[in-house]
């Protein structure tokens, strides 16, 4: 088993909560190493926060390695996830490829926004060794319409499908689950289902770790979503405000 995955697995076994947050230059990643937050994700969500976009759409595999190594300047304590943008994992081949160029520029986990379309890719980068985060639930990517942009797992089956996506993605090998905007109720069945670590946003509390976009957490977004809460409002610095993020997911039972 490889360090990253020891790690993931430690989370689980201490019970220890896992705080992770997106980041995107250096300046920040020096604050949020000092914090000793545990996971820092290099997001696609930069077409919006740093490119001003709409969506992530316009984000290439380039663009997040040249976030990738500002954050990695003052990398020691956490580890680094990067999203593959959207077209980097269109099939086995191209996702091997790219992935393995993050991994080559200080990506230690690559995250992908999973469909059963994508179980040939998940199967191969697992057969190569890469650790994978596989994302489900919303799916910024593809969430194209108002109406996708909502709380997933209300209705019977689309519950069952994120619990059977749960297990299969498990049993594929991959390391991390990360839930985006999963009703709670089905949050706590996933999490209690399988035996890798299960981070969430907008999913409720039941999960074993949070993760939220540093500028939402911040009230600096231009969009943020409603389940996002400003910390820096009532904190006298940036980060102090990262710092009450933290000490909040720490406290999570
Ligand atoms: O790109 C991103 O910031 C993300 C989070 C919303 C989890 O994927």
């Amino acid at each position: 088993m490889n360090s990253i995955k020891k790690k993931l697995k430690r989370y689980l076994h201490d019970k220890n909560q896992i705080v992770c947050i997106t980041c995107y230059d250096s300046s920040f990643s020096k604050i949020l190493n000092d914090l000793e937050i545990d996971i820092v994700l290099v997001g696609d969500s930069l077409g919006m926060v740093i490119k001003g976009e709409d969506n992530t759409h316009s984000v290439t595999v380039d663009e997040i390695i040249y976030h990738s190594t500002c954050v990695a300047k003052n990398k020691k304590n956490f580890i680094m996830m990067a999203d593959m943008p959207i077209n980097s994992y269109e099939n086995p081949d191209s996702a091997y490829l790219n992935s393995r160029k993050l991994l080559d520029n200080n990506i230690d986990i690559v995250k992908l926004e999973y469909q059963d379309k994508h179980k040939p890719v998940i199967e191969k980068l697992i057969e190569k060794n890469i650790p994978v985060c596989a994302h489900i639930g919303l799916l910024p990517q593809t969430a194209f319409e108002k109406k996708d942009l909502r709380v997933y797992g209300r209705e019977i089956e689309e519950k069952d499908r994120l619990i059977r996506q749960a297990k299969n993605l498990e049993a594929l090998g991959v390391d991390i689950l990360l839930l985006e905007c999963v009703h709670e109720e089905v949050t706590k069945v996933i999490t209690g289902s399988v035996d890798i670590p299960v981070i969430g946003i907008g999913s409720g509390e039941s999960c074993n770790g949070q993760v939220q976009v540093l500028y939402d957490i911040l009230g600096i977004s231009n969009n943020p979503p409603k389940f996002s809460k400003d910390y820096l409002q009532d904190a006298g610095s940036i980060r102090d405000a990262i710092k009450n993020f933290s000490n909040y997911v720490k406290n999570i039972k």
